[in-house]
Order: C-alpha cells, then structure tokens, then sequence
C-alpha cells in the first residue's frame, strides 16, 4: 500500500482504529479527514459570518466564500466556467431533483435511462410522466453494464428535448459505465445527465473532455465533511433549456405581491433556493483542496489496489464441499468498475444466506457495511433475476404501508432482495478487508444449511 495513503490513515483517520472501526460504507459517505474539520473549526472561530444575502460586511465575508466555492468546484472539475455553471444543492438529489422538475419534458419526447440508477434518478420518470413524455429503460446484461448503447438509443425524435440519465459509476456494483456514451448520446440527439455522486469520491471527473448537460456530486460522498451541500454542475446553454416551475427566495431579480409578476435570475442564483449552507461552503473548498494535494490519480490507485483484493478473497471463499461461500454481483475484475462491491454470502447448499445475518454479524465486529438494495431497484433486479411479473404480482399484493423487503422475498418465494454491499475509499486499508473476510468465514461456519431468514 502506498506509503502517502499509509501516513493519511494514521494522521488524519487515527479515530477509526483508535475506536476499533472497519469502515467499509464509502459509497454511504467518505469519511472527513481530521485535518478538514479543524481547520473549518478554526475559521468559523474566528469569523464572523452573515445570511450571505445582503451588503453587510460579515454578508460579504460569506459571499467571498461562497464565490470561492464556486470557482474551486469549477476548477477541481476542470470545467470552462464560460461553458458550466455550479448551482449549489441540499445534496446529489437535491441537483437531480432540479433538472426532473424544470427539464423541458413533452408528449413525443423521452427520458432514457440505464436500469442501474438510483432512486433519485428513477423518481425523475414521475415528471416526465406527468408533462406526456415517454420512459425507457436500457436493461442491463448478467455483467450488470450496458450490452449496447448505440443500439439503446437509435435516434432521439427530432425536434423534441430527450434527456439520458445514467451514472457515471453504479453506487450498487461499482460498475463504471462508459463516459463515452456522453458524446454518442449527443450525437443521436440527447441531453445527458450524469449521475457522478458515486465516481467522483474516487475518480477523476474532467469537464474539459467529457461533456454532458447536467452532472450531480454530492461533497460528503467524496470527504465527509460538510453534510448537506451537493452540486449541479451544467453547461450553461442546457441550464438555460430549464424552466422551474415555481421561485422562491434568492431566486428572483423581483417578485410582487400586488401585481403576481416576478423576474428570475437567469444564472445559477435562480436554481438555489433559499439561503445556502453558507457556514459550511468554506470547507467544500478546503475538502478539495485536500483530494488535490492527495491527488485524485493517488486515490484513484489505492482504491483499485484495493479492490483487487477484495474480489480477490471474496471469490477465493469456499465451503469445506469446494462450493463458493461468496457470490459478487457484477464484474468480479477491476476492469471498468470501482470500489463498490456488492454480494451475497452463500450457504454450503448455495442458497442465499440472509443479509440481515451478515449486517449483524458484521455490526457485532464493528464492521460498517451496508445491505438492502441501496436505492437501486434496476441493479437489484438484474442481479437477483426477478421476473417482472412475478414481482408485479407480489407489488399488488403487499402494496401498502405493511410493505416490507423480508415479506417481498417470502412472496417471491424466498428470493433474495437484498445484498451486502462493501466499498472502499481513501481510508480504508488491507487490513479492513481481512477483518470482513474473517467475519464472513466465521460466520458462514455458524449456518446450517437450508437456514438462510434468521432474523
Ligand atoms: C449514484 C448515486 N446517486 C445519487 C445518490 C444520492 O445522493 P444523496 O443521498 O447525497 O442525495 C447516491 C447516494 O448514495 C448515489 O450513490
């Protein structure tokens, strides 16, 4: 393991091993270097911070910051600010959220969108259901990527606006689908929005080569540290496509109670409801500052190294029969994918044991994973091989507010419809990996075969 990476754990995560932690959620959220939340502790100590939405001196102290912000996030990105905008946001869906609702949807256009997306990019279907326009989903092979993009999208109906959703890594396999797709997605007609929430925390996202419409971060993800600010990065042109359906504070030039007229902003202002999270924006810029001097390509390479090594001991798992005790969802080489990996932990029949068993197991050895389906039905569905109608007929039957995953599965006859997920960042260490293998082999040891629903 790379010595600079070594040092960082020591220095700036010393609280994980000091309290015994293997943190293994870095797809939830990274973890904030020590280094960040002091020094952002030492500013506000020593400013005086107003509502940046004023004159005022300690306004203008929060607006510097704020402008700042903006700049670092454009450059860290490698974005034009002549080309792109950055429009603060609560978080990823909050910039997803964004584009849904004032994207120029209409009968005879299409929202497109890979089945592997999250929740916050699958909602977007309700807004294009409700202005007549069309929903498609690209499925997905047993690889959980794309067979062929091309032949997905054909040509987009001319004359029309038609937007692409997918995400630049997938936040339940880890799997890096193409950026490639963005400018072949151009071509034949489409807007693209990129979901970066899940690459970016690990991999360079460079705006002066890859060039789509709209992209959504969300800063926990990549350094912890603060909670509650994402982005939308867009180009300026495709912001300007975008028409909000309603404004609120510091989104308008001029509103009258007296005559029901109002003058929106025509920039990133007109995207940014209400008062910013201006307290914090100082240590988006100080969270990037720290990845530079990491270097994202240092970063990059740990995490690979990484999860090398865990698909490496996860496939290498066996039951005393010689049967696999593990089975990965998605590509099971680090070839085009990330350091997310999702799985299931098999019983010595091969039956699925259930995650729940292993989220407490893993707990018990202060273990932080995460199981479930993480928001991303498509990926989920893929990977467990549901049938649509079968899953159909078990939604009418359970639909309601006593709806459960555990009761799902019972209906679809004991399916699993969950996973463990394990993923990886800047402060993880081999060390955390043997610890998770260690948890899965003992307690693969404790079930019986045919006990899978322990819980
Ligand atoms: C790929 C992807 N998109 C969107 C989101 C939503 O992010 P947030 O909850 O920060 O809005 C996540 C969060 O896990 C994600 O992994």
């Amino acid at each position: 393991m790379d010595e600079i990476v070594k040092e960082l754990r020591r220095r700036e995560f010393a609280r994980l091993d000091a309290e015994g932690h293997a943190y293994l959620d870095h797809t939830g959220s990274a973890l904030y270097p020590d280094s960040l939340v002091r020094a952002h502790a030492e500013l506000l100590r020593r400013s005086t911070l107003g509502n940046p939405h004023s004159r005022s001196p300690t306004s203008r102290l929060s607006t510097e910051h704020l402008v700042h912000a903006r700049r670092r996030v454009l450059e860290f990105f490698r974005a034009d600010p002549a080309e792109y905008e950055v429009v603060f946001t609560a978080n990823a869906t909050g910039a997803l959220k964004l584009v849904g609702e004032a994207y120029p949807f209409e009968p005879g256009s299409c929202f497109l969108l890979t089945a592997d997306n999250h929740n916050s990019v699958n909602g977007i279907r309700e807004f294009a259901a409700a202005r007549g326009a069309a929903t498609r989903y690209i499925p997905l092979g047993a690889d959980l990527r794309v067979a062929s993009m091309e032949a997905e999208l054909g040509e987009a109906r001319p004359g029309t606006h038609n937007l692409l959703a997918y995400p630049a890594q997938s936040n339940f396999s880890g799997v890096k689908h193409p950026l490639e797709w963005i400018a072949l997605a151009h071509e034949r007609g489409y807007d693209v929005l990129l979901d970066a929430a899940a690459f970016v925390p690990t991999s360079r996202l460079d705006l002066s080569r890859v060039k789509p419409d709209f992209v959504c971060v969300s800063f926990y993800k990549m350094f912890g540290y603060p909670t509650g600010i994402g982005a939308l990065l867009a180009r300026r042109e495709s912001l300007a496509k975008l028409h909000r359906p309603w404004f609120g504070g510091g989104t308008v030039r001029f509103a009258s109670a007296q005559n029901a007229v109002h003058i929106p902003y025509r920039d990133a202002a007109a995207f940014e409801d209400g008062t910013p999270n201006f307290l914090a924006l100082a240590a988006v810029s100080a969270g990037l500052d720290f990845l530079d001097e990491v270097g994202m390509e240092r970063v990059s390479a740990h995490v690979t190294e990484l999860t090398a090594l865990l698909l490496r001991e996860l496939t290498a798992l066996r039951h005393d029969s010689g049967a696999p005790l593990v089975r990965v969802y998605g590509p099971s080489s680090t070839e085009g994918r990330g350091g997310t990996v999702a799985f299931n932990l098999l019983g010595p029949d091969g039956a699925v044991v259930d995650c729940r068993l292993v989220e407490a197991a893993a707990a018990e050895a202060r273990i932080s994973i995460r199981t479930g389906y993480f928001c991303n039905p498509g990926a989920a569905e893929t990977s467990f091989e549901i049938e649509d109608e079968e899953a159909l007929r078990c939604f009418e039957e359970l639909k309601g507010d006593d709806f459960t995953l555990a009761r799902f599965s019972v209906c679809l006859h004991d399916k699993p419809v969950g996973a463990v997920r394990a993923s990886l960042g800047l402060s993880s260490n081999e060390a955390d990996i043997r610890r998770l293998v260690e948890m899965l082999v003992a307690l693969a040891a404790r079930v019986a075969p045919g006990r899978r629903v322990e819980v």
